[in-house]
């Protein structure tokens, strides 16, 4: 069958955490990491990739370009492409083997997502990738508006664009076991990027002390499952009711994991007794004016480093790095890794922290 050509949709800037997942789950060789998007190849149709947790979708590529010019000849270089770089009779076949042929007759749509300012519109450009298709799409397929058997996508990002038939759907990016949605939650493949930056190891406690729904345990305990030796049990909470609530509904099935009402600020945990904090404190427009965010982070850091162990390690995501960066640096952590990434609109910033060992001088203790 030979390597099947593939791209990853990511959440921008945290395309090396997919790569590294991408990597190990399925053996694939990573071939390119742009904003947004991985592209890989795989020895054949790997079921696994269903189950990759930080990618947003997958697809197939039938071809990509970083030299869009933003100008109307675009949209001629778009219709050729289409028609001569990519062997779509191929990549059909290879879809009905990720997804079998459902009975009937197979229906396909075109979708066509355009960020920037192009000197055409989005609709032009789709109908450019439609007439560069015509000629590879069977004739007794039927065009659908939903529900598509097939979906032939072309994203063009600025000067990038790919073109390709998508393998997953909306169940990548939802996870079953959130019922219940809090209007400030992570998507969950940017909680498994914070889980797999954390470096855990089973033994390790783990708590997420401002935990809205609970996405980042949930994520931590999908990740864990892989582990198959017993873990340690988990920790978390929020100081609104309603959001521990939460946290329970969508954790209740996972994993062994104690949920309290409480201000982060003040945690009722002995000090020392935690490996990894995973945490996205409020952030931006989530916290109302008068709250001063220095002042916040400052008081959230000083209790975070109170009950992290020597050694240990928090992954943080906020939008204001200026004020976490203060706040950690004022318990003396170490930065080891920073993400610059978009959350709800948002410019934000993922960074995994290091509390050094016994010869560090620590305040706030
Ligand atoms: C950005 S949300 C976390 C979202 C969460 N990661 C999720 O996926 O649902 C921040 C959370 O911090 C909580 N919070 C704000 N101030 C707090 C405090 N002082 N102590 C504990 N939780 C707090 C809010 O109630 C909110 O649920």
């Amino acid at each position: 069958m030979g390597s099947i050509s593939c791209y990853a949709m990511v959440v921008s800037g945290l395309e090396s955490i997919a790569a590294k997942e991408i990597e190990s789950v399925l053996g694939a060789k990573i071939t390119r990491k742009i904003d947004g998007l991985v592209t890989f190849k795989i020895d054949g149709p790997d079921p696994d990739l269903f189950d990759l947790k930080t990618t947003e979708d997958v697809f197939l590529l039938g071809w990509g370009t970083d030299a869009l010019t933003y100008r109307a000849s675009d949209l001629d270089d778009i219709r050729k492409w289409t028609a001569k770089e990519a062997d779509w009779t191929r990549l059909i076949s290879h879809h009905h083997s990720f997804k079998p042929k459902t009975k009937g007759k197979p229906t396909y749509r075109f979708i066509t997502q355009m960020d920037g300012e192009h000197g055409y519109h989005r609709k032009d450009a789709q109908k450019e990738f439609a007439k560069g298709l015509a000629r590879f799409i069977p004739p007794n397929w039927r065009m659908v508006e939903d529900n598509a058997s097939v979906e032939f996508w072309l994203t063009i990002n600025e000067k990038t664009a790919v073109a390709g038939i998508r393998l997953t759907d909306k169940n990548m990016r939802h996870r079953p076991y959130k019922v219940a949605h809090r209007p400030a939650s992570l998507r969950p493949s940017v909680a498994a990027c914070m889980v797999r930056v954390a470096e855990l190891k089973p033994h390790h406690k783990v708590i997420d002390p401002m935990c809205g729904a609970g996405t980042i345990l949930g994520e931590y305990q999908i990740y864990a499952e892989s582990w198959r030796v017993p873990r340690a049990a988990a920790w978390g909470g929020d100081i609104e009711q309603a959001a521990v609530m939460d946290a329970s509904a969508n954790t209740r099935k996972l994993g062994k994991i104690y949920l309290n009402r409480w201000d982060a600020r003040w945690l009722p945990l002995q000090s020392g007794t935690m490996d990894r904090i995973i945490c996205n404190p409020p952030f931006g427009k989530q916290i109302s004016s008068d709250v001063d965010i220095n002042k916040l982070y400052r008081g959230l850091m000083i209790q975070f480093n109170r009950v992290l162990c020597q050694d240990g390690k928090a992954v943080l995501l906020v939008s204001d790095y200026a004020a976490i960066k203060a706040a950690c640096d004022n318990v003396k952590w170490k930065l080891e890794k920073k993400f610059r990434t978009q959350i709800l609109g948002q410019n934000a910033v993922l960074s995994l922290w290091h509390k050094p060992g016994p010869e560090g001088t620590l305040q706030g203790e």
